[in-house]
């Protein structure tokens, strides 16, 4: 048994990397996840801090067969947008596979919803690192078509949920964007004395 086999999974491998180099890449082609990589990636999600383990959200996967089909959904039910099909087809066209992450919150007497958003919120993010642990590239959009009431019903969610990102994610060159100018960890930290 050499050292690192001694360690959690969890901390082998190169998490800081991705971590600290992450960028989204909008350029995103052929291949898309298999169905076993989507697997890892929702399994990802599995595991991120939750309060009273509720797991309030779900994954809609739109393969890149059905990506029209999600298109012609977007152009008949929004009201928010234009329902130009041919544009909307574009925009569905943009990633082999899209993840539609969708909070689930329940009324909990201890667990507010606002915790149950940001479980959802970081079970998406969860999967977009997972992605790119996998070799894939990512792009996390909402707009109008995520908050669209009548999009959210004909995709089905009940009145209680809310769509958190559609996770566009496909193969992509590695995004060689340096990293933006913003604040930097010391910005973000102060100790308490
Ligand atoms: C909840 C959420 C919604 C977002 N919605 C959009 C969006 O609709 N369109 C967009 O261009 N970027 C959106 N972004 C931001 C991009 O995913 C991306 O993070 C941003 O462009 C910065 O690029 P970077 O991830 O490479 O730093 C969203 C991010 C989050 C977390």
């Amino acid at each position: 048994m050499d050292a690192d086999s001694t360690k959690s999974p969890a901390i082998q491998g190169d998490i800081l990397d991705i971590l600290g180099n992450r960028r989204s890449q909008p350029r995103l082609t052929s291949p898309g996840p298999s169905r076993d990589d989507i697997d890892t990636i929702i399994n990802s999600a599995l595991h991120v801090p939750d309060h009273h383990r509720l797991s309030p959200w779900r994954v809609v996967a739109v393969e890149d067969n059905q990506r029209d089909k999600l298109a012609v959904l977007w152009s008949e039910y929004a009201t928010t947008v234009s329902n130009d099909v041919t544009k909307l087809k574009t925009k569905a066209a943009r990633a082999p596979l899209i993840l539609i992450c969708i909070a689930s919150p329940i009324e909990h007497p201890k667990v507010p919803r606002s915790e149950q958003l940001v479980t959802a919120g970081i079970a998406a993010y969860s999967m977009l690192l997972a992605a790119n642990g996998l070799g894939y590239q990512g792009y996390w959009r909402t707009g109008k078509l995520a908050y669209d009431p009548k999009v959210l019903s004909a995709l089905g969610l009940t009145d209680e949920e809310s769509i958190v990102g559609y996770l566009y994610l496909g193969s992509g060159a590695e995004n060689e964007r340096p990293q933006p100018e913003g604040p930097t960890s010391q910005d973000k930290l102060s100790y308490l004395e």
